[in-house]
């Protein structure tokens, strides 16, 4: 029998009573987020259960999910009442034993929920977890007091520290449920109530030195620079000492400082571009089930098996059949990778190679595809005579993309029958891991072409951030006149190590130098070459890195050396490449001066925004959120500063603009104010509102 809740409750609550049980549903579509409205719908259905007087309680979630956790929209405003803390604890403290049927995830707030009932049960789709550190706070509802209680100090630090989220069956091995199945409601109206207190009044959990021990260096690789897996870890560690009340109330405290934190700013920042860049591709375009890969390279192999793990069939063509053969080596490699680490049986990965696969040099007898993706060599006019053959060989409608780096896209497509299906499409290295894909839209790139892709793309699992023609895209651009900024500073007077240790300090991924020797010194030599760096005015050419090319041979590991020596694949710092720096300092007639580290991180952060900012202003971006995406997800910027635009952004608008006229008054080659921010500047406001923060 649905019972209506008193009035000022809203609907997002629903109370039944059957059988002197009462059951309280949260529906609050998609996801059943704990709303200021849903907690004091909450309140409200408790009432009434009160007033009922009924023997038991059970309290599931409408739809897929039992509840996904907090209100996005709320993060930023001052929590209202109802609290969630305090539902929970009056639900620990009810007469009536509470039992919650977790339908679907429960998350944050919503496992948090289920740890002040009696007992829990389960269906087996469901999934539980407290992922709060990965959006920069703690559990701030009980969490951190409550799961180590329940489940022992060891799993809740591994699970609250990693912001884990765990399937059903391994949530009722350790305890966190008291039974699984498939009707969670029927099961938690006849579970026999397990003989144990209210969760919050067990025993306090016993430290487990090496636990905490491996939660912190997990936490120091994975989440380098956070705060919050630390303070996370710090509370668990807190209740095994302290009383419940005085554990959650410094538990309260560290969530409320947390949430203000800058860190969690930041999080939350790329948390909502996330979400809205994997929004793309969910309206329209057409669903690919055949595709063409040529080259099959590094790129063209990982993209042809990252397409076959969604059951798209893909032809990959070859120059020849050794290059065929090679290939298929290369892509049977992939699925060995994973059967080594166990995501696929072998056999299903034989299968899967065979079905979904094939090899071959040529365009003869292609299928009608509706996608061929290029991934040849980075030239001209390979690609075109590529996309001629493609053209010729395949349907008028399907779509041609290219996975250039650097080359243009709308030089590539010329000639094309139909250039409104071109467009770039370009993935990261290893294609199948990198979340990131930035797709380009050429001149002529119709919108429906677009629509199709972006479809793929959100299939793939991937982060698809659309951007317009210019040289190196978002990414590399930026990259680009990162590693200027870094080159600048080195003649100036700072050594590649130290740029390194500053940068890998900030919480960047690897430092500028490290990387280059990574991913070999050639490419951005020629790409130096193609653009005739040394004789560009508006460049200010430091001829450093190219005298390392031209003159010593040394293209990073793979030639054994590069801005480093190495020695057993440690890298050291060369006097070759010390000697080579100082001397072009000497050449260009200055003196070397020290460089602390923080004016190292301004600098190169600060060109990372003043060009993401141009990219912008130049609408090669669509958003400054995108662009925080790219160098996130692609280039190892650290998720907790938010990407360079929100960084940036939290410096205030007014500092940026003085800092960037300060070094252009001394360097104005390398510096130049962009006009957009003295408008943005003189706006008042103007770069929070762009960044979508104001
Ligand atoms: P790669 O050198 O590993 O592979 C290129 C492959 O293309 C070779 O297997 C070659 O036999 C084949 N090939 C050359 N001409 C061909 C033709 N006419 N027909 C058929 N196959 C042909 O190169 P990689 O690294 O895979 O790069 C491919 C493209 O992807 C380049 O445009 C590159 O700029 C771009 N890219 C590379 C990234 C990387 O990190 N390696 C990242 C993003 C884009």
């Amino acid at each position: 029998m649905e019972v209506a809740l008193g009035a000022g409750t809203s609907d997002l609550v629903r109370f039944a009573l059957d059988d002197g049980v009462a059951l309280i549903t949260i529906d609050n579509p998609p996801v059943n987020v704990t709303s200021q409205a849903v907690r004091a719908g909450l309140m409200a259905a408790l009432d009434a259960a009160d007033e009922a007087q009924v023997s038991r309680i059970v309290l599931t979630g409408a739809g897929t999910a039992f509840v996904a956790g907090a209100d996005a929209r709320e993060f930023d405003a001052p929590p209202q009442p109802p609290h969630l803390p305090d539902i929970i604890d009056r639900i620990e403290a009810s007469d009536v034993p509470v039992v919650a049927a977790i339908n679907g995830v429960a998350l944050g707030g919503g496992l948090e929920l289920t740890l002040g009932c009696a007992a829990r049960v389960a269906a087996p789709t469901a999934r539980l977890g407290l992922p709060e550190v990965t959006l920069g706070v703690i559990p701030g509802a009980g969490g951190t007091q409550r799961l180590p209680r329940l489940i022992g100090f060891g799993e809740a630090v591994a699970m609250i520290s990693e912001g884990r989220i765990i399937a059903a069956e391994k949530a009722l091995q350790i305890g966190l449920i008291d039974a699984l199945d498939d009707d969670p409601v029927a099961a938690a109206n006849a579970l026999v109530l397990p003989d144990r207190p209210a969760t919050g009044a067990l025993p306090a959990p016993v430290l487990d030195c090496a636990a905490t021990s491996a939660a912190q260096k997990g936490a120091a690789k994975r989440a380098k620079g956070q705060i919050a897996p630390l303070k996370a870890i710090e509370l668990i560690e807190a209740a095994t000492q302290l009383p419940l009340d005085q554990g959650l109330a410094l538990e309260r405290q560290t969530f409320l400082d947390l949430k203000t934190s800058d860190q969690a700013a930041a999080l939350r920042h790329v948390f909502f571009a996330e979400r809205s860049a994997m929004a793309r591709g969910r309206k329209g375009g057409d669903e690919i089930t055949e595709a063409v890969v040529v080259g099959g390279g590094t790129m063209g192999s990982a993209i042809a098996y990252a397409l076959a793990q969604q059951s798209v069939r893909v032809t990959l063509v070859e120059t020849d059949d050794a290059g065929a053969a090679r290939a298929r080596d290369t892509v049977a490699g992939l699925y060995d990778q994973a059967v080594q680490r166990g995501k696929i049986a072998p056999e299903a990965a034989e299968q899967a190679l065979a079905r979904n696969h094939s090899f071959q040099a040529g365009y003869d007898s292609l299928p009608a595809a509706q996608i061929a993706i290029e991934a040849v060599f980075e030239d001209l006019g390979v690609k075109r005579e590529v996309f001629a053959a493609l053209d010729a060989a395949l349907p008028r409608t399907t779509i041609l993309a290219t996975n250039t780096s650097y080359l243009d896209p709308n030089s590539i497509a010329d000639g094309l029958r139909d250039p409104a299906r071109f467009l770039g499409l370009h993935f990261f290295s290893p294609a199948h891991l990198m979340k990131l894909v930035e797709v380009i839209r050429a001149q002529d790139t119709a919108p429906e072409t677009l629509a199709t892709v972006l479809r793929l793309t959100r299939r793939m699992g991937k982060i698809a951030v659309p951007a317009g023609v210019c040289d190196g895209f978002i990414g590399n651009r930026i990259l680009t006149r990162y590693r200027q900024i870094c080159d600048v500073m080195l003649i100036e007077g700072a050594m590649p190590a130290q740029i390194d240790a500053a940068m890998r300090e900030f919480g960047m991924a690897m430092g500028p130098y490290e990387v280059q020797d990574l991913s070999g010194l050639d490419i951005a030599h020629a790409n130096r070459q193609r653009l005739n760096w040394a004789a560009r005015p508006d460049i200010r050419y430091i001829p450093i890195a190219d005298r390392i090319v031209e003159e010593t041979g040394r293209l990073g590991r793979k030639t054994g050396a590069g801005w480093y020596d190495y020695d057993e694949g440690k890298p050291l710092p060369s006097a070759l490449i010390e000697g080579i720096v100082t001397q072009e300092s000497e050449r260009a007639g200055i003196t070397r001066r020290a460089f602390t580290d923080a004016e190292i991180v301004d600098r190169a952060t600060t060109a990372m925004f003043d060009e993401g900012l141009r990219i912008l202003d130049e609408g090669i971006a669509d958003s400054a959120a995108d662009i925080d995406l790219v160098l996130i997800h692609g280039y190892g910027f650290p998720r907790w500063r938010g990407g360079p635009m929100h960084y940036a952004e939290r410096q205030g608008q007014s500092a940026l603009l003085k800092r960037i006229e300060t070094y252009s008054e001394a360097d104005p080659v390398t510096w130049t104010v962009p006009g957009v921010l003295r408008r943005l500047v003189a706006d008042g406001d103007g770069l929070k509102t762009l960044m979508g923060d104001a």
